[in-house]
């Protein structure tokens, strides 16, 4: 079916192209995938998953597709990125596919419908399966704190977990919120606002070995639930492009793993992490737990590969497990560290 639609979905612009997709998933268009191999339920931070692969933030920005992206085979959604009042982003175009590398630039900058509008739709429509909820600060903020603190408090009650986005490439500034010091200050004032529910924190690639220890160092006094590493990336690894935005797919797979390497060695393995760039296959997915995660989450391996993807990285995965004898997702994670 995908391999129908491709070529037509590729015609179009990928902003539009994703909106179509976005459309058709919420009409009850989405293909169901299978059951899951119980080989592949885990716990990630108190977080039972059915399995260890999950739909990064951005796919569905505004929760119009949990139940559809879920019924697909995902172990646990994230929505976002929202921030507290609506914004449009940059100008359009601003989604760029680079076919021949797997790739998509992308400088959207935290377009979307407001925090409250995405809690009324996770509110009315909570699938049965497990939601976090990315949350940002808006691009014209006087106080992103008190942002970041804000979505926490109107997402941590319906929310599986909270992802605090601090590596958004496209929102100047943001990325300066991994300062360990303003790192610290945002932990405790969302962890103070979000109660009881699991926060993430999700961080850039592109970090020199001494931002890796501060930001862990960080991570662990605060006591979150775990990182996710990593968001797109700034550097242009292979890729020829003049477009600017943060790049992901394949060409970020070797970079967000290294880096996910040096965040477990970092931690020592005290602290949760979720490998995300550049996975599109059981492989990668397996390569990810070894160098250190939990879980896995991927976004551009579904633009080039389409959604039967999910249940072929899933099964792959599953069989790399049996075939090196480990008998949990769990067992596996760090062992190639
Ligand atoms: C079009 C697009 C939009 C994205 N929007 C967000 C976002 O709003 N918040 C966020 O934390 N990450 C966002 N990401 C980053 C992804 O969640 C993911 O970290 C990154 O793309 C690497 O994974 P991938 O190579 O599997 O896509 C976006 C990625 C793409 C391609």
């Amino acid at each position: 079916m995908f391999a129908r639609l491709r070529p037509l979905l590729f015609a179009l612009d990928p902003e539009r192209a994703h909106g179509l997709t976005i459309a058709a998933l919420a009409a009850g268009l989405g293909p169901r995938g299978g059951p899951d191999d119980p080989l592949l339920a885990t716990t990630v931070a108190g977080l039972a998953l059915p399995n260890p692969l999950g739909l990064a933030a951005g796919f569905d920005k505004d929760a119009r597709v949990m139940r559809a992206t879920l019924a697909m085979g995902f172990g646990f959604v994230e929505i976002g990125t929202v921030t507290p009042r609506p914004q449009a982003g940059n100008p359009r175009p601003r989604v760029f596919r680079l076919v021949a590398d797997a790739a998509v630039i992308n400088r959207l900058g935290f377009n979307n419908g407001g925090v409250a509008a995405a809690m009324a739709r996770l509110r009315a429509h909570r699938p049965a399966g497990m939601v976090g909820v990315n949350i940002g600060a808006n691009r014209d903020s006087v106080d992103r704190v008190a942002d970041y603190v804000g979505c926490a408090r109107a997402a941590a009650p319906l929310a599986d977990y909270l992802t605090v986005n601090v590596s958004s490439p496209n929102t100047p500034g943001l990325r300066g919120l991994q300062d360990p010091g303003e790192l610290a200050a945002l932990i405790a004032a969302v962890r103070a606002a979000a109660g009881a529910t699991p926060v993430f924190v999700k961080v850039a690639p592109d970090l020199d070995p001494g931002a890796i220890d501060g930001i862990a160092r960080v991570a662990l006094d605060g006591a979150i639930a775990g990182l996710i590493v990593s968001n797109t990336t700034l550097a242009r690894p292979g890729v020829t492009s003049a477009e600017a935005g943060g790049l992901s797919g394949a060409p970020l797979f070797a970079p967000s793993t290294a880096v996910l390497g040096a965040f477990a060695r970092a931690t020592g393995g005290a602290l949760p992490l979720i490998g995300v760039g550049g996975v599109a296959s059981g492989e990668q997915a397996y390569a990810k737990l070894r160098a250190g995660a939990s879980a896995v989450q991927l976004y551009t391996g579904l633009v080039y590969h389409g959604p039967a993807l999910v249940g072929r990285i899933k099964g792959d995965l599953a069989a790399l497990l049996r075939r090196d004898g480990f008998a949990s997702v769990a067992a596996a994670v760090g062992t190639g560290a």
